[in-house]
């Protein structure tokens, strides 16, 4: 009978599905909603601090629609979380009581400044949360005050920066990755060698949704002006399941063991499974559950097990990273090819390709075929 459970980093979960940082885990009323819908953990909105200086807009979302108005992008110009840190610490511990099985993973972000790190883990770990995750990845508003993807994009500085983190953590740590980077497995190499339990990757890439031909003005537009955004939901998959593999092969080379959440326009089990088969230990949602619900879980859930079912896989382990496999080099390719078109020749003009193929009444015509000279 195949099972969804599975342990990342000591962390008990009943299913890889988890919902990623943004709106659907932004305060205990709707995580505890996750936790009831059977989510197999929740990564709390990201938390400063100070959230005196979190100052949002609106509007801050822009979608892009196929004709026939289904939304396949998501833009967003979103900031942290608003709400105060102690707020927050309440909440984590009265989610711990409520929800004993429930795990809650907190988000955290920083300035640059080795002591407000420590705080920020030390006071957080205290509630009970089973995991941090570190937002070194939000695109827009946070780097103009050097937080954020600003951390993430500089490698040196997010290796210092998780060091100072491990030295405080008594639970595990994941890294949360930007892709707007040359290489997101470079990224992924400065959190684990500072000693990070795993990476989350990705967030969203950084995006202009486009221009209203009326107005000639950007959007989303807030009084006229806007700044580029961050894009998610379905559109940015393909450039996920890109990044995730990537992450996946550096981690199996240099980090093994090291663990990895798959993120980015995840709408379905299947959806799921191509994360997993790529390299991925769990995966997050975020815009999805924004679109269709918090009880999307449930068919998500449905269908990787019938996925699993179908191809015999009793755990996640059995087919983890099992498609990294089959990528290669171009030359590669080309090779393949190249002996695949001379089999089938061989094969069209009756020629032997495999022992089976002899045959005794043409057994010397096809010696003949098969010889020079
Ligand atoms: C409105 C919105 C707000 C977000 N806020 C956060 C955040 O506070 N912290 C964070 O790490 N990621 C945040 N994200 C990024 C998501 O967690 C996720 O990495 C990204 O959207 C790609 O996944 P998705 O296509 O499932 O949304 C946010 C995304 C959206 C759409």
């Amino acid at each position: 009978m195949a099972t969804l459970a599975t342990t990342v980093d000591g962390i008990k979960l009943d299913n890889p599905f988890i919902i990623g940082s943004g709106p659907p885990g932004t305060n205990a009323n709707v995580i505890g909603k996750a936790i009831e819908e059977g989510w197999g953990a929740v990564i709390a909105k990201t938390i400063s601090l100070d959230a005196s200086k979190v100052v949002n807009v609106a509007p801050r979302y822009a979608r892009l629609r196929t004709a026939s108005k289904e939304i396949i992008g998501w833009q967003n110009i979103e900031l942290i979380s608003d709400r105060p840190f102690s707020v927050w610490l309440d909440e984590f511990k009265m989610l711990k009581d409520k929800y004993p099985n429930g795990v809650v993973i907190a988000s955290i972000m920083e300035e640059y400044n080795k002591d407000a790190w420590i705080e920020i883990v030390e006071r957080t770990q205290e509630t009970g949360v089973a995991g941090f995750e570190l937002n070194f990845s939000c695109p827009h508003g946070l780097p103009e005050r050097k937080m954020g993807a600003a951390m993430g994009q500089d490698f040196a500085v997010m290796h210092e920066v998780c060091e100072w983190v491990m030295s405080a953590a008594k639970i595990p740590v994941w890294a949360k990755l930007t892709p707007n980077v040359t290489s997101i497995a470079d990224g992924a190499e400065a959190a684990l060698s500072a000693g990070c339990q795993g990476v989350a990757a990705i967030n969203t890439i950084l995006a202009v949704m486009g221009v209203d031909l009326e107005t000639l003005r950007p959007e989303p537009t807030v009084e006229g002006y806007s700044v580029p955004g961050g894009y998610s939901c379905v559109a940015v998959r393909p450039i996920a399941y890109r990044m995730v593999k990537e992450i996946a092969q550096r981690i199996i080379e240099k980090f093994p063991g090291r663990s990895l959440s798959a993120i980015g326009g995840v709408e379905s089990g299947n959806d799921a499974a191509q994360f997993i088969l790529l390299g991925g230990d769990t995966v997050q949602v975020c815009t999805g559950v924004m679109k269709l619900g918090y009880d999307c879980v449930k068919p998500m859930k449905e269908e990787l097990l019938k996925f699993m079912e179908k191809h015999k896989f009793n755990t996640l382990a059995d087919f983890k990273g099992h498609s990294l496999q089959y990528f290669s080099t171009h030359a590669d390719l080309v090779r393949r090819q190249a002996e695949a078109k001379a089999m089938a020749k061989a094969k069209l003009e009756g020629k032997v390709t495999k022992d089976g193929e002899w045959k005794g009444d043409e057994f010397v015509k096809q010696s003949e075929q098969l010889a020079r000279g």
